[in-house]
C-alpha cells in the first residue's frame, strides 16, 4: 500500500521505519528540507540517531508527496499541526485514510490533534497512540499502542498497516480518552521530572501518577472519554513509560527545571519538542472551561507560565485540605 508520514521528527522516522518493515511503499515528508540529502545517501536521520532508514523509504519536502497514498500518518508536534494539516489537504486522495499520531492539545482552540487534522482536511481521523518511544519501536523493541476511532472500520485498517511481531496494535472506540491522555500524561511526566530534579524519591513519583492520572480521567469523562481508557495503553500505559525513562523530553525538562534551571532553559537544553509545555496551557484552560478540579495540572501551569517555583508548587500541593481518595468514596 503507498503511504505517507507527514513529519520526519524522531516518531515520524520510527513509524516510517515499520511501515516499510511491512511492505509499505512510504514516503516521509520532512519540514527539514536540508537533511534530505543526509536521509537519501546515509539512510541516517539526526532526528532519531541509531535508526537506519530502510533503502525503500523515500523522502521529500513537497506536499504532493500524499497524492495517491491509501494511508497519510500526521506526525508533526503539535504546534504546526494545523499548518501542515491545511498543506496536505489539497493532494489527498479522496479514499485516504488519516491518522494522528501527535500528542496535543490546540493552544487557543482546545481542539484534540484529531479534531485539526478533521477540520482541515474535511476527513475522519485515526488515532494511533500508547507507551511507544521512538527510540525503541526503530529497534523492534516489543511495543503495544491503540488505534482509536469511533468508526470500527478504520480503526481497524490502521491496526492492519501498522501491526506487527514486535509493534502490536489494540483497537478502540474511543479516540477522546485516547487522545486525551496522549496529551494530558505529557504535563503529568514533566511534574515527575520536577520532582525528580528536586531530589524526592520513588513515593513522590507513585502519588504523582496515580492523582495525575486521576486528574486525566476526570477531565476526559467530562469530555465524553471512557473512564477505562484511562486504564488502558493510551492513559496508564503511556504514563507509566514517559514518567520514568529518560527517552522522555518532558521528564527531562521537568528534571531541569526540578533543578533550578529556567523553564526556557530546560527548553533549550532538551532542543527536541516538549509536548508537556504546550499542553499545560491547553489542560489548564480546559479543566477552567470544564469546571474540572486539576490541582496538578494547574501546579503545572503556574510553575511553567507564572514563575511559581517548583518547591512552592510542591508544597501547595502537599498543604491541600484533606480528602477521600476516591470521589464516589461508598460512605453515606
Ligand atoms: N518521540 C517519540 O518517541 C514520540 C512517541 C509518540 C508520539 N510522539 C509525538 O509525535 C509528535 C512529534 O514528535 P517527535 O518526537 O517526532 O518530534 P521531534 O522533536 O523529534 O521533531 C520535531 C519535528 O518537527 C519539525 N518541525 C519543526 N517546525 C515545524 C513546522 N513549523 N512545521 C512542520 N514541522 C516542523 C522538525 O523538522 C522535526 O522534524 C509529538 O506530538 C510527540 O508527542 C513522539
Amino acid at each position: 500500500m503507498k503511504v505517507a508520514v507527514v513529519g520526519s521528527g524522531a516518531w515520524g522516522t520510527a513509524l516510517a521505519i515499520r511501515l516499510c518493515k511491512n511492505g509499505h511503499d512510504v514516503t516521509m515528508w520532512t519540514f527539514e528540507k536540508e537533511l534530505i540529502p543526509q536521509m537519501e545517501q546515509e539512510r541516517h536521520n539526526i532526528r532519531l540517531p541509531g535508526a537506519v532508514l530502510p533503502e525503500g523509504l523515500k523522502v521529500s519536502g513537497d506536499y504532493a508527496c500524499v497524492s495517491g497514498c491509501k494511508l497519510v500518518v500526521v506526525a508533526a508536534p503539535s504546534f504546526p499541526i494545523r499548518s501542515v494539516s491545511r498543506g496536505i489537504a489539497p493532494f489527498l486522495d479522496e479514499d485516504a485514510v488519516l491518522v494522528s499520531v501527535t500528542k496535543g492539545i490546540e493552544n487557543g482552540t482546545l481542539l484534540r490533534m484529531s479534531q485539526v487534522v478533521a477540520e482541515e482536511t474535511g476527513r475522519k481521523v485515526v488515532v494511533l497512540t500508547g507507551p511507544s518511544h521512538a527510540e525503541e519501536v526503530a529497534l523492534d523493541v516489543p511495543t503495544g499502542c491503540l488505534s482509536a476511532c469511533e468508526d470500527r472500520e478504520l480503526a481497524e485498517f490502521v491496526q492492519d498497516a501498522f501491526m506487527s511481531e514486535t509493534f502490536r496494535i489494540y483497537t478502540s472506540p474511543d479516540a477522546v480518552g485516547a487522545e486525551l491522555g496522549a496529551a494530558l500524561k505529557n504535563v503529568i511526566a514533566l511534574c515527575a521530572g520536577v520532582t525528580d530534579g528536586l531530589g524526592c524519591g520513588d513515593n513522590t513519583k507513585a502519588m504523582l501518577m496515580t492523582r495525575g492520572l486521576t486528574e486525566m480521567a476526570r477531565l476526559g469523562i467530562s469530555m465524553g472519554a471512557q473512564k477505562d481508557t484511562f486504564a488502558g495503553l493510551a492513559g496508564v500505559g503511556d504514563l507509566i513509560v514517559t514518567c520514568t525513562s529518560m527517552h522522555s523530553r518532558n521528564r527531562r525538562a521537568g528534571i531541569l527545571i526540578g533543578q533550578g534551571k529556567s523553564v526556557k532553559e530546560a527548553m533549550d537544553e532538551v532542543g527536541a519538542v516538549v509536548e508537556g509545555y504546550y499542553a499545560a496551557a491547553s489542560a489548564y484552560a480546559l479543566c477552567k472551561k470544564q469546571g474540572v478540579e486539576m490541582p496538578i495540572v494547574t501546579a503545572a501551569y503556574q510553575c511553567l507560565y507564572e514563575g511559581l517555583s517548583a518547591k512552592d508548587a510542591v508544597h501547595a500541593l502537599l498543604g491541600r485540605e484533606k480528602k477521600p481518595e476516591q470521589e464516589d468514596a461508598g460512605w453515606l
